[in-house]
């Protein structure tokens, strides 16, 4: 593990290098110093005999140049002065070694005969005879005195120099190596503290901690790269905080949009769905009570897209509700990877279309029949069709009840209009109620003489004043009893009851006439809505079917709510509950 590690590989391959390094200097060094003492030792040896050539060349005295030459010789040679009549004059030897030499074997052996006879100085190194003694021999020919010098010295002496030496040099290189080693650790973890540091900062930033930052110890490369790390970090947490923030943002846009929004990929698999959609897919599901993971629709469209590489657009209807379904590419660059499917519910868009068109064709319905009586009754005047004065009045009679039904059309139309967009401004004021009762009932106390109708108002009243519109809601009450009177068997009975408390004003108007149907009750407050779809004009089922709308614009104006129960000839009841706090 250590050896793997940078600290091991730098320790290593300094210590490697110094190791051979030194290995080489100590190699060279030895040869060296080898070379140098026997060099030195030579020329010792030679400046010697030098000098006792030129003492031999001065003195006659045997005895002086014994004595000078004991003074100039170094301790540890031997010196022998060896003449050509055989005559030798010999040093005192203080090595032992030295002193066992036979001195003859000087004349014998080939290469000191050479001093004599060619007259040349020698060096040699030898293993004496008759000894394991090495020894290095240094001689020179003194030729005035036909003799020669030679100074000897045991290779001994040089060997301990040597070994001196080389223990040196080998304690030197101990205390190098041990001192690059501890130097090797040093560099190395100094350089890899840091290092380690960003790899725990990467595995960091790798889990998701972005906020870790290197510490930065060095100016050096090392430094630079922790710097250049830190940045880095940064850089990244910047980018994926908005990479983040725009995923939300998309997923809040996503899921707070009115419109279905599915992802697809290629396949026609769900990537993103978002609430509306699930929706969808879930009416869907239900509708068909399929496996499918998509309606056959959006796979259509999906494939329509990928081949076509452009938007699609397709409606389909479900569960009763129409849905338009827009289909653009996704693009991974050039290609096509998926679609966005958008779908827009259009079943309000489409009920309001209707609407419109049938409120077109209600109100010229309307308008029509009247305008048609009128133009048909004026033309009989002018072409003095009716000839007595009876008739005439007759017959204007007819035009001026047609042009006030049309101005009670016209005027409800307005009404209708002006409150659906807000326009009337409710005058909610401190009304008592009894009396409003009684001024609506007797407006229709001929009426209801004349049916032989019984009407019955209770009034259970915690306050006598209530907060409301008293003109508005006095033509609620007004509308709602000309409707009960108008669908009403003869001697039929109405009930009204108030209820007013400090908190809500409550109106119940409940007949027992002819009723509603269930399959017309849900339809009645529409505009124009009318049970009577033959729109016959006779007798009290002359209406617009605009009653009701008002009446449910004015309830809605106070913040009340109107329901109604009815059963087919059993009766109708319509309630109303408003709010008293409304001010
Ligand atoms: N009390 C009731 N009993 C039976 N049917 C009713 C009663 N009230 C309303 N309706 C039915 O509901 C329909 C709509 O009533 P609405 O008051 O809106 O129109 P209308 O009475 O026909 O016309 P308008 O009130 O504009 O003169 C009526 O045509 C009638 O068929
Ligand atoms: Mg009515």
């Amino acid at each position: 593990m250590f050896w793997r590690s940078v600290v091991g590989k730098l320790a290593m391959t300094i210590l490697l290098l110094v190791s051979f390094v030194l290995f080489i200097l100590t190699i060279l060094l030895l040869e060296f110093f080898e070379n140098f003492h026997i060099q030195e030792a030579e020329k010792g040896m030679m400046q010697t005999a030098t000098k006792i050539s030129s003492i031999l060349q001065q003195e006659e005295e045997e005895d002086v140049v014994f004595e000078t030459t004991e003074r100039v010789k170094d301790p540890a040679t031997q010196i022998i002065i060896m003449f050509e009549d055989g005559k030798m004059i010999v040093s005192e030897a203080n090595d032992r070694n030295l002193s066992s030499i036979e001195h003859s074997w000087f004349k014998s052996d080939v290469p000191f005969k050479d001093v004599l006879n060619r007259n040349e100085a020698i060096y040699r190194q030898r293993v004496l005879p008759g000894s394991n003694v090495e020894v290095m021999i240094v001689g020179i020919p003194v030729k005035s005195e036909n003799a020669a010098i030679f100074v000897y010295q045991s290779l001994e002496v040089i060997e301990q120099t040597k070994a001196e030496t080389t223990r040196i040099i080998f304690l030197a290189a101990g205390i190098a190596i041990i001192l690059t080693t501890f130097f090797a650790f040093f560099l190395s973890t100094r350089i890899t503290a840091p290092l380690i540091k960003m790899r725990e900062a990467a595995l960091g930033l790798t889990r998701g901690e972005f906020n870790n930052e290197v510490p930065i110890l060095t100016n050096d490369e090392i430094g630079e790269l922790a710097l250049a790390f830190n940045q880095m970090g940064k850089q990244l947490n910047f980018h994926i905080t908005a990479l983040r923030q725009e995923k939300e943002q998309l997923s809040s846009i996503l899921s707070s949009m009115a419109d279905g929004v599915i992802t697809l990929n290629r396949e026609g698999h769900k990537i993103v769905i978002n609430p509306p959609a699930q929706q969808f897919l879930d009416s869907w599901y239900f509708e068909k009570n399929s496996n499918l993971e998509l309606p056959n629709e959006i796979l259509e469209l999906l494939d329509e897209v990928i081949t076509k590489e452009q938007e699609a657009i397709d409606e389909i209807s479900i569960q009763g509700r129409n849905f338009v379904i827009i289909m653009t590419p996704l693009y991974d660059q050039k290609f096509i990877r998926g679609a966005v499917a958008v779908i827009r519910d259009m079943t309000e868009e489409r009920k309001l279309d209707k609407l419109r068109k049938d409120f077109v064709a209600n109100v010229s319905h309307e308008l029509r029949t009247p305008l048609s009586l009128m133009q048909g009754y004026s033309e009989a005047i002018i072409d003095d069709i009716a000839e007595t004065r009876e008739d005439k009045n007759e017959l204007a009679r007819i035009i001026h009840d047609e042009a006030m039904r049309m101005s009670r059309l016209v005027n409800d139309l307005l009404d209708l209009a002006r409150i659906e967009a807000g326009h009337i401004k409710l005058e909610v004021k401190p009304v008592e109620i009894s009396p409003l009762i009684s001024k609506v009932s007797t407006k229709f106390q001929n009426v209801i003489t004349e049916k032989e109708l019984t009407l019955n108002i209770t009034e259970d009243l915690e306050s006598e004043i209530a907060f409301i519109d008293k003109d508005q809601i006095e033509q609620v009450l007004t509308n709602l009893l000309d409707n009960a009177i108008r669908h009403m068997q003869p001697k039929g009975k109405i009930n009204v009851s108030v209820k007013n408390t400090e908190k809500k004003l409550f109106i119940e108007v409940k007949d027992d006439g002819i009723g509603i149907s269930e399959v017309d009750l849900p339809f009645i407050f529409e505009r124009f809505y009318k049970v009577d779809k033959a729109r016959t004009r006779n007798g009290n089922k002359k209406g617009t079917g605009l009653g009701l709308a008002i009446v449910k614009n004015i309830v809605e104006a106070h913040k009340g709510i109107i329901t109604v129960q009815s059963k087919l000839n059993k009766g109708t009841t319509f309630h109303i509950t408003i709010p008293n706090e409304f001010s």
